[in-house]
């Protein structure tokens, strides 16, 4: 949940390294810190709060040095504050150090140094017993002291690490945390993630799991545990640099929501034949397979577990077979019962969210088939699945996910529709007349995006409320469940979504004069149970926004403000409902100052447990 980077070539490291984590401050934004070498020294720099701090704490520090890492913090160990903040350094400061994810046995270690080796220790953080351990073990050759070094230490972590007695390298470990190295001429990098070293180059090498990387500013080489060096392709990007940055949107958030009917269109017609029929890009699900699956689970966390719930919609509408949707820090503790006939999709924008890394990794030890809905391409779900739907909702930089929500909604949908059509579940009639209006979603969201100006007047009036009630019937409490957590994780707002026939069974005693309920209602066969759940919380006073399909202008009768999205079938409306709740959390996490695309207390992509 931090962000680490590196360089090492010609050029004055400083401003590399700045501007490289101000591309991953949507990782973790506690503390930021850098060392560099200068004068034959390594140099730290580190402080408590944004990057800014940093960078106007060494902006006229002229630091030459042409070898350096970075770190943008979120906490895990220690409160945010400059000595918790990265790198960490052994005693003698000669050895500095970049952590990305937690060592999970550091206090077992910590204690074996303060007792064998007497270290002190400055910070209450899990990484300084990397910078001492290392230490420990040096003895003239620092890739050496690192592979002993990891030999003892459990849990996740991408790691930076330079020496002063060896000012020509980067030594860096990948272990169940994302690690990119990027390849210049005459120059390296070192990246958690593509846009800190985007500017820079195209060409990357995927560092795979528990691999150990040598950085000169001429060479690169991977080891493996072994110290085998490993051959790796160069891995070129394709989108560009500009698509990590605002183009003039105020926030990231804003500029991905804009980007949704690009996204859906990418998702959904790179995998249409001329005939119409999806292909799903080498996922070879066959007839036989299918029948041989009796259960499918569908895990994830967050905004990625609320696809899920559309997915388990979709497929047991589609495909008829009984789906699972489980949030992921729960299954894998549940023990669940899983075998060769189950069926195992992880949903995750990131691809590094440790949970669902880890549940995936438990349903796979049970011999489960792993097919994975992914947008970061290359990251550790996609590698370890057996196969990998990519949505291409490009690079996702706001920690609120929208884009990657709707293009994980439409990868659902492309999931159960090929697995109805395969099974013989599904009629080619349906099956076209449901791809047909799947086709219609790209212009039909963007005609939401065209005129929200009555969901920005709702926001503009009811930015102060403290709580807001969220409520559906059968899909629509699963996009219920997506738009009160937008409010949450951005304004800060106590909201909270509830199945809508369940209140009168305790919850509606919360409801008093005034208190906002967004009652979703588009699906039409529960249309009139939904109107009756409206009248139930107008007549303790709620104030009652509506979201309905256009013209079912019924519900104006018992809503105080109804926003109206364009007509589809029932089954696809998660696609255009969530719009206006995204929109609304938008506006008025804006209204009431909060910092939209860096949330307290939140990271984009969690790679701890
Ligand atoms: C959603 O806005 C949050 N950022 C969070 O809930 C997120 O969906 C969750 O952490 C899962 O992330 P992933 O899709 O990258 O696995």
């Amino acid at each position: 949940m931090c962000g680490i980077v590196g360089y090492i070539g010609d050029k004055k490291a400083t401003p590399i390294l700045i501007d490289g984590l101000s591309k991953l401050e949507y990782r973790g934004y506690d503390s930021a810190g850098i060392a560099v070498f200068r004068d034959n020294d390594v140099h730290v720099e580190k402080y408590k709060g944004r990057l800014s701090v940093l960078a106007d704490n060494v902006k006229d520090k002229d630091y030459d040095g042409t070898i350096g890492i970075g770190h943008t913090r979120w906490a895990t160990h220690g409160a945010p504050s400059d000595e918790n903040s990265h790198p960490h350094t052994n005693q003698s400061g000669n050895i500095a150090v970049i952590h990305n994810g937690i060592i999970e046995n550091y206090m077992k270690i910590k204690e074996w140094l303060i007792e064998e080796k007497g270290v002190t220790f400055r910070s209450e953080t899990d990484t300084e017993v990397i910078a001492h351990l290392i230490d420990y073990h040096y003895e003239g050759d620092l890739l050496d002291a690192v592979f002993k070094s990891i030999e003892k230490m459990e849990g996740a972590y991408a790691i930076g690490v330079v020496c002063k007695d060896e000012p020509d390298k980067i030594v860096a470990v990948r272990k169940d945390s994302p690690l990119i190295v990027g390849l210049g001429k005459g120059e390296n990098f070192l990246a958690s993630d593509i846009p800190a070293i985007l500017k820079h180059t195209r060409d990357i090498f995927l560092i795979e799991n528990d691999e150990v990387v040598l950085l000169t500013k001429e060479k690169v080489t991977i080891f493996n545990e072994l110290r085998q060096v490993q051959a790796r392709e160069v891995y070129k990007v394709t989108w560009d640099v500009e698509s990590a940055e605002k183009e003039g949107y105020e926030h990231f958030m804003i500029k991905e929501i804009h980007e949704q009917p690009k996204g859906i269109h990418e998702t959904l017609h790179r995998r249409l034949n001329k005939e119409g029929i999806i292909e799903l890009d080498g996922i070879k699900i066959t007839k036989e397979d299918l029948e041989g699956i009796n259960r499918v689970y569908i895990v994830a966390c967050g905004t990625a577990y609320h696809a899920g719930l559309v997915g388990k919609y979709a497929i047991e509408k589609f495909a008829k077979i009984p789906v699972i949707c489980d949030i992921a820090s729960e299954f894998r503790y549940r023990d669940p019962f899983i075998d060769e006939n189950t069926l195992f999709i992880a949903v995750s924008q990131s691809g590094e969210t440790l949970d669902t890394l880890a549940a995936l990794r438990e349903a796979k030890r049970k011999g489960a088939r792993i097919l994975s809905v992914v947008n970061v391409v290359g990251s550790s779900v996609a590698r370890e699945s057996h196969d990998v739907f990519y949505t291409w909702a490009g690079p996702e930089i706001a920690v609120a996910s929208t884009k990657a929500y709707t293009t994980q909604q439409t990868a659902m949908y492309m999931i159960a529709l090929h697995m109805g059509l395969t099974k013989g579940a599904l009629s080619r009639e349906r099956y076209d007349e449901i791809i047909a209006e799947l086709g219609t979603m790209p212009e039909k969201v963007q005609s939401i995006l065209d005129d929200f100006s009555a969901v920005q007047h709702l926001a503009d009036t009811q930015f102060n409320n403290e709580s807001v009630f969220f409520m559906g019937r059968g899909l629509d409490i699963d996009v219920a469940n997506e738009g009160s957590l937008k409010l949450k994780e951005i304004s800060y707002i106590n909201s909270f979504a509830i199945a809508a026939g369940e209140l009168k069974h305790g919850t509606i005693a919360l409801i008093e004069d005034g208190t906002l309920v967004m009652a979703l209602a588009t699906q039409d066969r529960l249309y009139e149970k939904m109107l009756s759940n409206i009248k139930e919380v107008k007549a303790r006073g709620a104030y009652v926004v509506a979201i309905a399909k256009e013209g079912n202008k019924e519900v104006e009768k018992s809503a105080d403000t109804v926003i109206y999205i364009p007509d589809t079938m029932d089954e696809l409306t998660p696609i255009l409902s969530v719009i206006p709740q995204q929109l609304f959390s938008y506006y008025v996490a804006v209204a009431r100052g909060c910092d939209v695309d860096k949330p307290r207390n939140l990271a984009k992509s969690v790679t701890v447990e």
